[in-house]
């Protein structure tokens, strides 16, 4: 019998069949279904800094000043407001899933200064959530505000989380930083649980017929599993935290080498998205297909085999690597 599974978060899962944070948790028949399919747990949608500051602020300004502020900062953030919902149903949300669902409910916040709004981390708490992921989405452009600032500015909003909270905190952490390894070991020592690994840079696309800069979300391609394969592999056991490898996962494959990078847990949203919820029951007969016929035990027994500690070449994980990709490529150019 091959067990399949993986500690995360202090919590015991049944697999490393995780689904992340999507509209595909946003209601409980979906998070139902989920777990018939082998999701072990799943993350909600989150729940923005400026949903709450919004309407923390507008709370304020309505005791004060009347109503009509409401409606005029909804303005700023009219997909917030007609997308998103409110304080309220979200913990509702959680309590529902909760209710519903055998497997852990992550909650997410996702919000990039400390401040009020990370309060709203113990209500989440208290609504029964098992652990909360916090999605530190950074998106600088003030030459002024420096690297180191805004490491710090991370570093400090996980403190004052962990401060607010007794739940497990797992921080889904962007790749563009200059030094991963040093942010990650800085988010280690303030207690972080988890480090997840990488939320995607959504940009804009530009109309040059229209002139506009529209928002546009394509869903992920397996490629993109390989920048999370890398610094899974060079950050796995030189953390406490556990590390979730999310963006790019879309098959029993892709599992596996998140797991032989030094995974905990293979997280999972575009591969649901375009195939459906069943995808997920497919990756999980393909994974006990492959571990029987390669005879692995255990999900444990490969973690981290295909890590910088673990492989006998780590010129891969390296600078050594780029050259030898750049001089590998054969010049085949159109006759
Ligand atoms: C439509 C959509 C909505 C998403 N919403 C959230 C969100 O609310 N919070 C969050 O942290 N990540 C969100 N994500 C990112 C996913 O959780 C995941 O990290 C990302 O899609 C990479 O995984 P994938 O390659 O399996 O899609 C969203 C992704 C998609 C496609």
């Amino acid at each position: 019998m091959i067990d399949l599974t993986t500690e995360y978060l202090g919590l015991k899962l049944k697999s490393p069949l995780v689904v992340s944070s999507s509209p595909l948790t946003e209601s409980t028949e979906n998070i139902q279904r989920l777990e018939a399919a082998g999701a072990s747990a799943v993350v909600l949608p989150s729940i923005f800094e400026e949903q709450l500051t919004l309407e923390s602020n507008a709370l304020d300004s309505d005791l004060s000043r009347g109503t009509e502020s409401f409606a005029e900062s909804l303005n700023y953030f009219p997909a917030y407001a007609s997308y998103r919902q409110g304080q309220d149903s979200y913990l509702g949300h959680i309590r529902r899933a909760k209710s519903v669902a055998g497997i852990p409910i992550l909650a997410s916040l996702n919000g990039a200064t400390s401040g009020g709004w990370v309060k709203f981390a113990k209500e989440i708490e208290q609504a029964g959530a098992d652990a909360l992921e916090l999605n530190t989405y950074a998106l600088p452009t003030d030459p002024h505000v420096t690297s180191a600032a805004i490491e710090d500015g991370i570093v400090e909003l996980v403190r004052s989380v962990k401060q607010n909270t007794t739940i497990p905190i797992a921080v889904k952490l962007s790749p563009q930083f200059t030094s991963i390894p040093h942010l990650a070991a800085e988010l280690d020592k303030v207690g972080t649980d988890a480090v997840v690994l990488f939320n995607r840079f959504y940009q804009p696309d530009f109309d040059i017929e229209t002139l506009n800069v529209t928002p546009r979300l394509i869903l992920s391609r397996p490629e993109e599993l390989l920048l999370r394969l890398h610094w899974t592999a060079i950050l796995y056991g030189d953390l406490k935290a556990d590390i979730a490898v999310t963006g790019g996962v879309h098959s029993a494959e892709d599992v596996l080498k998140a797991i032989m990078a030094g995974g905990q847990v293979a997280m999972m949203a575009s591969t649901l998205l375009i195939h459906g919820i069943s995808q997920l029951d497919t990756i999980q007969s393909d994974l006990l297909r492959w571990m029987e016929e390669h005879e692995y035990q255990s999900i444990r027994q490969m973690r981290g085999s295909l890590s910088r500690r673990s492989v006998p070449d780590v010129s891969p994980f390296e600078r050594g690597n780029y050259i030898k990709t750049l001089s590998s490529y054969t010049l085949r150019m159109p006759a």
